[in-house]
């Protein structure tokens, strides 16, 4: 099997369990907005802008994923110290009724940056990815406009700010960013045969997408 063919397979067989096992069961926004306080202190009281280019907007993303974020930001699989610590204590009540908030919280869409024939290559990658490297079409799992794929879990990463994404993608690429095997090796794969110069074209490109 070509790694492509393994992405896909590995897409579908993952799209089944989720399908076939126990729906998400969610949080309560209310609760989260009482908690979140902290939280707009980096991260904007919107959930839209971070108070640094790098810092992750939150507003509007896939409820699933932030929870499974949150989970392995307080146990240390996704080693972010920073993060860790705004979590002591936090129960798992605690951290489903944040992600419910900030998936509760309307997107805003940015704008793209790099020059047209940038965008026109980014948007050929991302939709149809790059078979001669193995790299599988981002919105297969990431959505047409970036939204993401809400029952797989898979997030958003239209609008979000390209400081954030080319760090992450970066991370995957070099096996930095730790998540479980099910998800990030979908990513690790994926970012495997992105150069330096692909990230940042996509980067720029998804920041602008679906506004
Ligand atoms: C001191 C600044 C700071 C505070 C306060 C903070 N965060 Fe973060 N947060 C960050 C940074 C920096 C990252 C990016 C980490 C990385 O590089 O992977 C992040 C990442 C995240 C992510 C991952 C987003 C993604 O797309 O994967 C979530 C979710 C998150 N924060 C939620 C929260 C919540 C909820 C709170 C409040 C309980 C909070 N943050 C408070 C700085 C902060
Ligand atoms: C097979 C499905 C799949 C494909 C194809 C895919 N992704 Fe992903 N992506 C995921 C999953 C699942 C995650 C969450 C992984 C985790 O938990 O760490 C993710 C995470 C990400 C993140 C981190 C989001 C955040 O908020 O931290 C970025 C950025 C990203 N993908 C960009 C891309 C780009 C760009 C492409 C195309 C070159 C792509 N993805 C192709 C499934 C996929």
């Amino acid at each position: 099997m070509s790694m492509r063919d393994w992405t896909i397979a590995t897409t579908f067989a993952l799209l089944i369990s989720v399908f076939s096992g126990a729906a998400y069961a969610g949080g309560d926004p209310a609760a989260g907005k009482a908690q979140a306080m902290v939280c707009a202190a980096c991260h904007g009281a919107d959930g839209a802008t971070g108070i640094d280019p790098s810092y992750p907007s939150l507003a509007g993303q896939n409820e699933k994923y932030l929870n499974r974020q949150l989970t392995m930001f307080q146990s240390g699989a996704r080693n972010i110290p920073v993060m860790t610590a705004q979590l002591i204590g936090k129960s798992e009540k605690d951290l489903a009724d944040l992600a419910a908030f900030y998936a509760s919280l309307p997107a805003k869409g940015k704008e793209a940056g790099g020059s047209d024939v940038e965008i026109a290559t980014a948007t050929r990658i991302y939709k149809g990815g790059i078979a001669a490297k193995g790299v599988a079409a981002c919105a297969a799992c990431h959505g047409v406009s970036g939204e993401g794929n809400m029952l797989a879990g898979f997030p958003r990463i239209g609008g979000q700010m390209a400081n954030y994404t080319i760090a992450q993608l970066t991370a995957y690429r070099e096996g930095q960013r730790d998540s479980d095997e099910e998800y990030g090796a979908m990513m690790r794969n994926v970012a495997q045969g992105l150069t330096d110069g692909e990230i940042r074209l996509l980067a720029d490109y998804l920041q602008g997408l679906g506004r």
